[in-house]
């Protein structure tokens, strides 16, 4: 029986590990970490991350062939091949800070599997690099040992939280970079049966390594460039009269262009776009392309142009003061459907407003202890409150940053009732009937559109 071993439990490699247990019940999938509370809620058939469909998707095969540990060398040496999944972070100090990825804990599992290995092995890139980071990977696998052959692939995930089961259970595609020797092509041979148990075999494809590399990084930021895009239209429409979901159409229905992602909002959020994308701009600089890096780089300035435009609109439509008002915040999750807040626009929205001294209440069906763990320094400035109605009440405006697909059937003349006057409600998703709050009595503040006030 073929041993998988993954290093690092998180929202890659829980999810994609539990996948790859149920298609191939012939293999022994072990998930290991360093977090042993991580762990412990995955081993308990309780995943430590929320995605719909997942835990049923763990519970199908644990303590079957899936299994989660804390003994990374164990794991290590029991298995044929192995995954790295680690986490990525864009770097906070030294060179590169702000823009780099953070290397340490990759180069950490690297050093890991050199230690522990027992037998030839594959080792599989599923985090996000830097193009050129497998010929680290290979290098500190070459050094000091030569009775093991370490072949290693590029194989980057495309998953998207909130939809990661099906995204992993249908993907468009599946890449697997490897080095272009027999050896190189024999690994990969090895990881397509694996997907292919599953994944039509047209939609699994093999690459050199580092166009593998490169393809995660442009794929991120092709797709935060098209939400900067239609966000800086969502602008212009604000100030001209257009409709920027009318513009959407118009323009996703040439097939040239297509109808996805172009949904105005209050900026993207989530681990990825961002790191990926400045990660890209440290690339392109580094390689002495600086009309590159600047071309993307105004892809992550949009973004935050966009965070800022919202907390402004919100200050100037209510008399220029929002201090001592409570302002209900539906939504802290940077999508529907996830727990994740990391980089979610509602972490700078709830800040800047705090700072402006308004009293924020946060509500969000799954992310609040996140929301929690990002605010903490705030203080009583934030409270949190499951319950958006008693979110709303008292509250002088909802600001809506999360397109929770529950927020569109609350009652809203309930909430209306329970809100001081004027009541204010900015739609960050574009997500609500604006017309019918507005004839409710909501003064409606939405992105790229008509507002509806009476005042
Ligand atoms: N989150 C996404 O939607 C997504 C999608 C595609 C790709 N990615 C990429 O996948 C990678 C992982 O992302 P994530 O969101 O799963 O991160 P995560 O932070 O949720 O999980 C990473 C896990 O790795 C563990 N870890 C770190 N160093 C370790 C070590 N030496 N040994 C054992 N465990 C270790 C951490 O404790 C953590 O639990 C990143 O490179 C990310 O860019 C993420």
């Amino acid at each position: 029986m073929k041993t998988i071993c993954c290093i690092g439990a998180g929202y890659v490699g829980g999810p994609t590990m539990a996948m790859i247990a149920r298609q191939c019940p012939d293999c022994r999938v072990v998930v290991t970490d360093i977090d042993e509370k991580r762990i412990a809620a995955w081993a308990a058939g309780h995943p430590p991350i929320y995605e719909p469909g997942l835990a049923e998707l763990v519970r199908v095969s644990l303590n079957r062939n899936l299994f989660f540990s804390t003994d990374i060398a164990r794991g290590i040496a029991e298995a044929q091949i192995v995954f790295v999944s680690v986490n990525t972070p864009t770097k906070t100090f030294g060179q590169g800070a702000g823009r780099a990825s953070d290397l340490q804990y990759y180069e950490k599992a690297a050093r890991q599997i050199l230690e522990h290995a027992q037998a030839d092995m594959i080792v599989v890139e599923k985090s996000t690099l830097p193009v050129r980071t497998a010929e680290a990977m290979d290098s500190i696998l070459k050094s000091g040992r030569k009775d093991v052959r370490f072949e290693v692939l590029s194989n980057p995930e495309f998953l998207a939280e909130g939809t990661a089961i099906q995204d992993l259970e249908h993907p468009d595609r599946v890449l697997i970079g490897g080095h272009e020797t027999p050896a190189g092509r024999e690994a990969q041979q090895a990881l397509v049966e694996i997907y292919a148990r599953w994944v039509p075999r047209d939609r699994i494809l093999t690459t050199n390594i580092w166009s593998s590399e490169l393809s995660k990084l442009v794929a991120n930021a092709f797709l935060a460039q098209r939400i900067s895009s239609i966000n800086s239209i969502s602008a212009l429409c604000e100030a001209t009269g257009a409709d920027v979901e009318e513009i959407s159409r118009a323009i996703g229905m040439d097939s040239r262009i297509g109808p996805k992602f172009l949904r105005a909002s209050v900026g993207f959020g989530g681990s990825c776009f961002k790191k990926d994308i400045l990660n890209l701009v440290y690339l392109a600089e580094s390689y002495g392309l600086r009309e590159v890096a600047d071309f993307w780089n105004r892809v992550v300035a949009m973004n935050d142009y966009q965070e800022n435009r919202f907390v402004r609109a919100i200050v100037t439509r209510m008399f220029n003061t929002v201090a001592g008002k409570r302002i209900a915040v539906f939504g802290f999750a940077f999508k529907a459907d996830t727990g994740d807040t990391r980089e979610s626009p509602a972490i700078r929205v709830c800040r800047e407003l705090a700072a402006e001294r308004a009293h924020v209440v946060v509500s969000d069906p799954f992310a609040l202890d996140n929301a929690r763990i990002e605010l903490a320094d705030l203080g009583a400035a934030v409270a949190y409150e499951p319950d958006p109605y008693a979110a709303a009440r008292g509250a002088h405006a909802i600001a809506v940053l999360t397109d929770w697909r529950d927020y569109r059937a609350l009652d809203y003349p309930r909430i209306f009732a329970g809100m001081e006057k004027p009541a204010f409600l900015f739609d960050g998703r574009n997500c609500l009937d604006h017309r019918a709050l507005f004839d409710l009595g909501f003064n409606v503040f939405p992105i790229g559109k008509r507002f509806y006030s009476h005042l």
